[in-house]
């Protein structure tokens, strides 16, 4: 925040597909609840994925992650798609270099079930009562950054290698968000790996452990992954802070999206280090539904609440998103993921109208 005028200043990564059907959403609603507090929105737009690999050949250029980085907060829709299957460098790599570049190693991804969308979880209601998780995904280790990774040779004798490696400092400093979270909730962490196979699990759990006798006051539980996806299942209400290396936390994260009704309404933030922080709905681009204007944007709208909490410190503004958010879920004013038949705009239109300043703009 700068200036005479308070005023954030966020690099905006609209990337492809539903990404910037739903950052576009998502502006909108900043925009609307900082005005309300007199702070101006300064937006520095820039490429990321596909759209950057199509003009530069690069899928984070140089200028992109220097904006980010100096940026006070970072806003991402989402990369990828089947445009750039056989690409010889992925969309994806421009994300991971983001997340690393910026130094967002811990992945908070909040994950509950707004009132109104029961209905539209897979679970039975007395199943999903009660389900109110946090995860913590370590998200700048594991196999995604391990080395070497890629294909060689020829058919039929190619070969592949991905390798998963992690330190102490890396599990340490995941564990204490998640204990330092739980403090703030209901003082219970599952740590998840799969000790039992994996050496860096053994090391994780370890590491956990340890930082756990530092935070006597919050309970803790490990779980093997497979175990845990079972019972993310059977009794979602019965975990609190979860924190996990970085694949399982991808994987379990959409299967709790699951649990919500769709995956579009899942929020994230990431940061720990000294980079601003990396907001981002937890959903891909989406490519079966982009450029139809239905794309949920209610995971990315959720994402400005953490925002405006974690970055911008303005609770009551964060809460007045969620509220808004809220009410028009209760009113059913839903994109057709939850059965609904409005579109990204409209619902975005009745969010910002529920804001306390949104209804007299
Ligand atoms: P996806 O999350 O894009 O879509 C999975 C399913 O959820 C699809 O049926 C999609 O229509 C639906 N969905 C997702 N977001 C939605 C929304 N906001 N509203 C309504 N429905 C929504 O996952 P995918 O199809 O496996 O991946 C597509 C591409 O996105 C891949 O290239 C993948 O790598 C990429 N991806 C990017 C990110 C990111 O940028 N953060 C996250 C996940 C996947
Ligand atoms: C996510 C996505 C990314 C991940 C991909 C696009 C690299 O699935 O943010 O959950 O695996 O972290
Ligand atoms: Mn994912």
């Amino acid at each position: 925040m700068t200036g005479d005028r308070q005023a954030l200043r966020l690099t905006v990564l609209a990337g492809d597909g539903i990404g910037p059907e739903v950052t576009g959403a998502a502006l909108h609603v900043l925009e609307t609840a900082l005005q309300s507090a007199g702070i101006d929105l300064v937006r520095s737009p820039q490429l990321i994925g596909g759209a950057a690999l199509d003009a530069t050949g690069d899928p984070l250029p140089e200028a992109s992650l220097s904006a980010a980085c100096s940026a006070d907060a970072v806003f991402l829709g989402a990369v990828g798609g089947p445009a750039w299957n056989s690409a010889p460098v992925r969309p994806e790599a421009g994300l991971l270099r983001l997340r690393s570049g910026l130094g967002a190693f811990a992945n908070l991804r909040p994950v509950r079930v707004w009132p109104g969308l029961e209905k539209h979880s897979p679970l039975r209601p007395e199943v999903l009562r009660g389900a109110d998780l946090l995860f913590i995904r370590e998200l700048t280790g594991g196999i995604y950054f391990g080395r070497p990774k890629g294909v060689a040779g020829e058919a039929p004798n190619r070969h592949s290698v991905d390798t998963s490696e992690y330190s102490e400092m890396e599990v340490r400093r995941a564990a204490e968000v998640a204990f330092r979270a739980a403090r703030q909730r209901r003082s219970k962490v599952t740590s998840v790996d799969k000790a039992n196979v994996l050496a860096t699990s053994q090391l994780w759990r370890q590491v956990v452990t340890e930082v756990g006798q530092e935070f006597p006051d919050v309970s803790l539980e490990h779980c093997l992954v497979d175990s845990f996806a079972l019972r993310l299942l059977q009794q979602p209400g019965a975990f609190d802070v979860v924190v996990t290396e970085n694949l399982f936390g991808d994987i379990l994260t959409d299967e709790a999206g699951a649990l919500t009704g769709s995956l579009g309404v899942l929020p994230s933030a990431s940061g720990g280090g000294d980079g601003p922080w990396l907001y981002e709905p937890v959903h891909g681009s989406a490519p079966d539904i982009a450029g139809k204007g239905i794309a949920n944007p209610l995971g990315a709208i959720a994402t400005v609440a953490l925002l405006l909490r974690l970055t911008v410190k303005r609770e009551e503004l964060a809460a007045a998103v969620e509220e808004a958010v809220a009410a028009v879920i209760a009113e059913g004013l839903l994109t057709p993921d939850l059965g609904g038949s409005e579109s990204t705009e409209s619902v975005t239109e009745a969010v910002i109208r529920r804001l306390p300043v949104g209804a007299a703009a």
